[in-house]
């Protein structure tokens, strides 16, 4: 060939590759190889493009992170378009934007359309109403969402705003409580929620919500130290080691103790695994209500002790499972007597009108709520979770301390009653 042709064929050739990188980059990428199968590298349909395609080929300029994290997830791979998301569903107001109409503001409802079975199974659950009227109340749902509550949760969702949080005011309700329990906070289009608590926005990633720091924005802290004693178990120690070697992206369908061979939050309370089925409604395993001062048994408490513990035994033997639960479920008598004999010094002082009828106004009821709400607690969710020093230092050792403080509290309140 001579050189001429040569060169022109060069250049024409190079020209073809830089148009091709050039259009290519202005279509928005589907999926993520390194997330490997079901990785598609399939043509989009016309739609698909128009509804992403412009959306990114402008957001890559305004919001780009959101873009390429879009990129990283499975529904860009599956042609789940970034209109299918945004746009506005029954209930909700439609804004123009930009050649679009999308949606004000996106909820659970959103996400609802394609994933029913994730939606009805955590509005069941407590992290849906329950953990909305923990803060504030019946007062913002319907008399329907109420009922549905009630059927699954009696007495929990029927009940009156949180005094604590009425007297913390509503700049302390508003970042403080409600950025955790909005996990349950009802919509204007009549659904409750979001699921973005534990999957993010745009990476919609199951192994991000298989990570104990994720349940760990919420739960943690002195009330509810589920992330610290998770830490403190071997459990924990045993993920921090292997979480690299683990399979944290595999198909919630198909999960098996091969991909995750130490439980996290999410597998204990949540997965599928080996076979078992997923479930979005975190209640289901439970047994008893350990975040109560007086612990009693669930109305399912046979349910809840039989699904958790066939988790458990996908990697353990019976007997230890067994034995385990035995030892835990001591701790929460015990805890429970223990905060028996404290109420009841509360009661008669209340009895005989030596405390105003005000909660939190006076030091023994802090001490008090100190004392089951911190301590009683931590001592139950310790024993059940594998934290030891939660059962004990962070546990019992200050049940014991604060009743005897609590003690000394009464007999000078009614010491200083009888002196006049
Ligand atoms: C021609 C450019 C352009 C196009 C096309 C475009 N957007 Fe935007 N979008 C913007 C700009 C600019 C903003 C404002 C960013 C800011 O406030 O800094 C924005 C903001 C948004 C917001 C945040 C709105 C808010 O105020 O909370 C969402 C959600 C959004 N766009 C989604 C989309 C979706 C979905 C599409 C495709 C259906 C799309 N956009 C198409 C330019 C565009
Ligand atoms: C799986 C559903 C889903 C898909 C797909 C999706 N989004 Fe979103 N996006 C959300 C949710 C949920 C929010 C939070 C909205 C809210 O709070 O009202 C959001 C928020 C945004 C925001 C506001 C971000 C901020 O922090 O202010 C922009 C901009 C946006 N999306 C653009 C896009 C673009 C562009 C695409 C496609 C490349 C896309 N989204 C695809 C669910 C989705
Ligand atoms: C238009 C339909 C559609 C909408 C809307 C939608 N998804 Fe999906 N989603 C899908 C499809 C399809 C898959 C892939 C399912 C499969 O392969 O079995 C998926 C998968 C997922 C997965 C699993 C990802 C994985 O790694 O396996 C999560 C988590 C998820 N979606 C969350 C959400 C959330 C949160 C929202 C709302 C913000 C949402 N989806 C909105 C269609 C949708
Ligand atoms: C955005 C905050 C938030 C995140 C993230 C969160 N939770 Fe929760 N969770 C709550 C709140 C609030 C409650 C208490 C609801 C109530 O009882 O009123 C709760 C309650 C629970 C309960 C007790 C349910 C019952 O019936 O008593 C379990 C179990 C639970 N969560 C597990 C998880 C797991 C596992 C994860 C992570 C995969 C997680 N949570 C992520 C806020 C959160
Ligand atoms: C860091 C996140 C976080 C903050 C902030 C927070 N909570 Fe909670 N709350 C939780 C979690 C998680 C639980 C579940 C504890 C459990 O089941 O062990 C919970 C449980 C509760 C419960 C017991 C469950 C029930 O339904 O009765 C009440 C009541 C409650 N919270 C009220 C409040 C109030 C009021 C505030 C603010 C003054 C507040 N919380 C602040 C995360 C939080
Ligand atoms: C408390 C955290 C949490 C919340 C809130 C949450 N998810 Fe999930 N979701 C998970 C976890 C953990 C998994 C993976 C379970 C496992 O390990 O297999 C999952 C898995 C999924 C999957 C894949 C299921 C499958 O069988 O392939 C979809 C789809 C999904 N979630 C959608 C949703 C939708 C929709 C919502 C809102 C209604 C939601 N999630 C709210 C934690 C959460
Ligand atoms: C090895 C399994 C396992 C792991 C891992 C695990 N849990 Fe638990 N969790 C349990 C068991 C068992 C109980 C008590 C069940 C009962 O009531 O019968 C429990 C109780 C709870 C409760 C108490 C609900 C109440 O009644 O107050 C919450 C909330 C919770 N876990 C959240 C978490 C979070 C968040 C993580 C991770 C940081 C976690 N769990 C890790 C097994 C586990
Ligand atoms: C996915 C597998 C898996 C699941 C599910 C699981 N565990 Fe474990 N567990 C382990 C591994 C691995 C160890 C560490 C064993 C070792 O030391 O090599 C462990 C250790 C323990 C230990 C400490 C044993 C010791 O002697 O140090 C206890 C107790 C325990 N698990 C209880 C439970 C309970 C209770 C459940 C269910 C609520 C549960 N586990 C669920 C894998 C699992």
């Amino acid at each position: 060939m001579p050189f001429k042709a040569v060169f022109i064929s060069v250049v024409i050739g190079s020209a073809l590759i830089v148009a091709a990188f050039m259009l290519n980059a202005r279509r928005p990428g589907i999926g993520n190889p390194s997330l490997g199968p079901p990785f598609l590298a399939g043509q989009p349909n016309a739609s698909f493009v128009r509804a992403t395609g412009k959306c990114a080929e402008c957001h890559r300029q305004e919001t780009a992170a959101v873009v390429h994290q879009y990129e990283m997830s499975v529904h860009a791979v599956k042609g789940v378009s970034c209109l299918d998301c945004h746009q506005a569903v029954e209930g909700q107001t439609e804004i123009a934007h930009s050649g679009f109409l999308i949606a004000g503001q996106l909820t659970a409802a959103n996400c609802k359309s394609c994933h029913t079975t994730e939606y009805q199974q955590y509005l069941r659950s407590r992290h849906a109403a329950p953990a909305w009227a923990a803060v504030s109340g019946s007062q913002d749902f319907t008399v329907e969402q109420i009922a549905f509550g009630e059927k699954y949760h009696e007495g929990w969702v029927d009940r009156p705003a949180n005094a604590l949080a009425l007297l913390e005011g509503q700049s302390a309700i508003t970042k403080g409580c409600i950025e955790c329990h909005d996990i349950g906070k009802p919509n204007l289009d009549g659904s409750i929620g979001s699921c973005t608590a534990c999957h993010a926005r745009h990476i919609a990633s199951v192994s991000l919500a298989r990570r104990p720091e994720t349940c760990g924005q919420c739960h943690m802290g002195p009330d509810h130290a589920q992330l610290e004693i998770y830490h403190e178990s071997k459990h924990g120690v045993l993920y921090n080691h292997l979480q690299h070697s683990m399979n944290l992206s595999a198909d919630p369908k198909r999960l098996t103790s091969r991909d995750m061979s130490v439980p996290t939050c999410a597998t204990c309370h949540m997965s599928g695994l080996d076979g078992l089925k997923v479930t979005h409604d975190t209640t289901e395993r439970l047994s008893y209500w350990l975040f109560a001062a007086i612990s009693d048994k669930r109305p399912a408490f046979q349910r809840g002790q039989t699904e958790m513990k066939e988790v458990c035994m996908k990697c353990h033997a019976q007997t230890p499972i067994d034995t385990f639960y035995r030892e835990a479920e001591q701790v929460v008598a015990d805890t429970n007597e223990k905060i028996r004999v404290v109420a009841e010094i509360m009661q008669g002082l209340r009895d005989d009108g030596l405390l105003t009828p005000e909660p939190f106004d006076e030091p023994i009821e802090f001490v008090y709520f100190d004392l089951w709400h911190y301590y009683g607690r931590t001592a139950k969710h310790g024993a059940f979770m594998g934290g030891a020093d939660f059962v004990q230092w962070h546990g019992n050792y200050e049940l014991l301390l604060k009743t005897t403080e609590l003690m000394k509290m009464a007999e000078d309140i009614r010491a200083q009653h009888e002196a006049g």
